[in-house]
């Protein structure tokens, strides 16, 4: 899954444009993200057995639409916690999945 490292990039990006307070390019990170987890949900869907990655995935995507809203209200304070609760999805998941 080359993907994560892109994931990972993305995510740092985003990290640095909500301290920006930079609305417009936290939201393209977001778009990026929420496209590039789909990816790996969809891959953990087809593969099977897996049904605890799809559900982390999901809950990262939902937070991601919060984010967006936080952002879209100005308000960056609970946009930062909500990136947070994202970020422990990641761990969530490389805890389950990750063998390294
Ligand atoms: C649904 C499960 C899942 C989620 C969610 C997930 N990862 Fe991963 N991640 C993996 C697995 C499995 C690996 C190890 C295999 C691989 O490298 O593809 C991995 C590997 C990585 C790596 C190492 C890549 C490399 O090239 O060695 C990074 C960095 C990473 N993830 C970042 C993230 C970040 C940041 C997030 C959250 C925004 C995230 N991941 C969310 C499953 C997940």
């Amino acid at each position: 899954m080359d993907l994560m490292q892109t994931v990972d990039d993305t995510s740092k990006e985003l990290v640095s444009n909500l301290s920006l307070e930079d609305a417009a390019s936290a939201d393209g990170n977001l778009a990026d993200l929420d496209a590039l987890l789909a990816q790996v949900e969809t891959h953990y869907s087809a593969k099977g057995g897996a049904d605890d990655a799809v559900k982390i995935t999901q809950d990262a995507r939902a937070l991601l639409v919060q984010i967006h809203e936080h952002i879209g209200a100005g308000d960056f304070e609970t946009a930062n916690l909500k990136q947070s609760e994202f970020s422990r999805n990641c761990k969530a998941c490389h805890k389950l999945y990750k063998k390294s």
